[in-house]
């Protein structure tokens, strides 16, 4: 094979994103061939440009006409297409979240395990974010000693009411599974536990429609433990203006901030811990030097993680964004939400299944009703802008 014919399946606001990086040809080596939605006027213009267009999923992963998938639909689908695709022996490409919940994900990973020929990738377009390499990078090096506390504020995910009367499976317990933790911060979610790694145990504080009329979360204030002792601070909104994007990591050989596109290193001139036991008077503490770390912009992550897949499939070069690694996020999301649910502290690894028994629960119980008003004209591509 030299070159990787892809079909998106799901053609909304991401599916149709991708759609037209790869018809611009931004990613080498890898053509558009078709594409799928379950709403047949989303993708009827496809087909005047050479793709071919299918309204079921299933007909796009047996057409033999792709080498590879983008699941590209609301979230519950991601499983259950995800093994389909795999079953039926294609590559595949996942949208964030990997799944809707643990046992789910844990699903779609036995099925990926199983086909260790086939490329398994998710799409966590942050980590090809020049920024949260440099951060991995002073991580890594050692720069920044043993991690002892983290925070991020992310209350900028900001979304209007008729964002979410947008779709009707957002927002909603069956539909979506969640709110802002497994959809827009899922992000962020990832972004930290590839950076730090997994707490032991959560805290959560979620407010359910405290801004908007819906019945998932949209207001979240998470505590997290980490083995080592560290603590850390998770705060994340839909519905606050202007809103803020701080993200602070201290170690013990200083602390990394990242706010406003602006990355800074403030290095202890030695060891805290080590200082502390070492000096001779109360009030003193180590010097600083203070560094601005430069980075560039990334002008289109998702073309690079594709990029980066298709490579992966042609020369087998290692994923960024292994679909693995989703399981972190969606089980941070999930045990975040569940902590505030019962109102207790959680200790990590999440229990899958106690977890899908209390999203089953909350969906049968479900009262809400859904209005669903289609945007016409919106530039979905702002979201990308923060
Ligand atoms: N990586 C990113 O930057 C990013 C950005 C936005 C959304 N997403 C993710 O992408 C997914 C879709 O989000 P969206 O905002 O594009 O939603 P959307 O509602 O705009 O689009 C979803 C589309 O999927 C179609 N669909 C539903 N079921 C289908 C099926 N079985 N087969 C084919 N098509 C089907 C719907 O008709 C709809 O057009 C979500 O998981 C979301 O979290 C990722």
């Amino acid at each position: 094979m030299n070159i990787v014919r892809v079909g998106i399946i799901g053609m909304g606001n991401i599916g149709k994103y991708h759609a037209e990086y790869l018809l611009n040809k931004k990613v080498s080596r890898c053509e558009l061939a078709a594409v799928c939605s379950t709403s047949p006027e989303k993708i009827s213009n496809y087909e005047t440009r050479g793709i071919k267009i299918f309204a079921s999923a299933g007909d796009l992963i047996s057409s033999k006409a792709v080498d590879a998938v983008i699941i590209a639909t609301p979230h519950y689908q991601h499983t259950s297409l995800g093994i389909a695709a795999l079953e039926a022996g294609l590559h595949v490409m996942v949208e964030k979240p990997i799944s809707a919940h643990k046992a789910d994900a844990l699903r779609l990973l036995t099925a990926a395990q199983s086909r260790p020929r086939q490329i398994f990738g998710a799409m966590f377009q942050l980590r090809a974010e020049p920024r949260y390499l440099k951060i991995q990078k002073l991580i890594q090096n050692g720069d920044l000693g043993e991690i002892v506390r983290l925070s991020w504020i992310i209350t900028d995910w900001y979304r209007t009411e008729a964002y979410y009367t947008s779709g009707g499976w957002r927002a909603t317990w069956k539909g979506e599974g969640g709110g802002v933790l497994l959809n827009q911060c899922l992000h962020n979610l990832d972004t930290l536990q590839w950076l730090c790694g997994m707490p032991s145990k959560v805290r959560g504080f979620c407010q359910l429609g405290r801004y908007h009329n819906i019945e998932v979360e949209d207001n979240v204030t998470a505590y997290l433990e980490y083995p080592n002792g560290a603590t850390g601070v998770f705060i994340t909104s839909t519905g606050e203006a202007p809103g803020t994007n701080r993200f602070e990591i201290a170690g013990t050989r200083g602390r990394i901030v990242l706010e406003s596109n602006r990355l800074s290193f403030t290095r202890n001139e030695s060891d805290m811990i080590e200082f502390s036991r070492s000096a001779k008077v109360g009030f003193t503490k180590p010097d600083v030097w203070n560094a601005e770390i430069p980075f560039t912009d990334a002008p289109a992550p998702h073309a690079t993680l594709m990029q980066n897949f298709v490579e992966a499939i042609l020369d087998g070069t290692p994923l960024i964004a292994p679909g693995e690694h989703g399981i972190g996020s969606v089980e941070l999301a999930n045990a975040i939400l569940y902590s505030s649910l019962i109102a207790q502290d959680l200790r990590l690894p999440l229990d899958a299944e106690a977890y899908e028994q209390k999203l089953h629960e909350l969906i049968a119980t479900s009262r809400f009703e859904k209005k669903v008003v289609e945007i016409k004209n919106d530039d979905f591509t702002q979201s990308f802008r923060r």
